[in-house]
């Protein structure tokens, strides 16, 4: 079986973040045939463009490299002022350059947002989508992830409380699943 490479990035740095956890569930939920693999982007220098070319920083030329190897990417984040997170815009931009050379361009993409209260971050869910469509990320349209109250889903040991919730992220990765054989590079 030819397994799919996908890059599993996490918009928050804070060592107790949900989407994190949401991140590590989905990954002991994947299809075999799917090989996840979390890319750090926390490290990530913000992009400039001054710095960029034959002397980029190592962080950079190491990121697009491992990006550049992926077949697909999900982007699990939550919402900072009704948008994405600098952290995930930071990765998206770095990626995208220098001019020409995005590391993007042709892969499967999905995103899964987050929030406290009941709207689940759309907006930077969409936020996040507006970015991707324009690198030439594929972006499954559904099912749509948009999770509210995150801080019920987990009890103490990080395992998923209701039968519900692990449906809709099993539901999610299966259809990731479909959609990377259908369209990534
Ligand atoms: C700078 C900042 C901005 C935020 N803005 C929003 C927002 O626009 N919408 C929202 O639903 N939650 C917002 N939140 C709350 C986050 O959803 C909440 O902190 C969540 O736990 C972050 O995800 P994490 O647990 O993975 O770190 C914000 C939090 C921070 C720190």
């Amino acid at each position: 079986m030819n397994k799919k490479k996908i890059a599993v990035i996490v918009g928050s740095l804070r060592k107790e973040s949900f989407h994190r956890k949401i991140a590590n569930y989905i990954a002991t939920i994947a299809p075999e045939n799917l090989e996840l693999e979390f890319v750090e982007v926390g490290g990530l220098p913000l992009f400039n463009e001054d710095l960029d070319g034959k002397n980029a920083p190592e962080s950079w030329v190491n990121f697009r490299n491992k990006i550049k190897e992926m077949n697909g990417v999900i982007l699990v984040s939550p919402e900072y002022n009704r948008s994405m997170p600098a952290t995930i815009k930071n990765a998206l931009d770095v990626g995208s350059r220098p001019y020409g050379s995005n590391v993007w361009d042709g892969m499967a993409g999905a995103v899964i947002s987050g929030s406290l209260s009941g709207i689940g971050g759309f907006g930077a869910n969409h936020h996040i989508r507006q970015s991707a469509v324009f690198l030439n990320i594929f972006m499954m349209q559904q099912p749509e992830a948009y999770i509210p109250t995150i801080q019920n889903i987990f009890d103490n040991a990080g395992n998923v409380k209701s039968e519900e919730t692990k449906a809709v992220f099993q539901k999610f990765i299966n259809a990731f699943e479909k959609w990377v054989e259908k369209v990534s590079r």
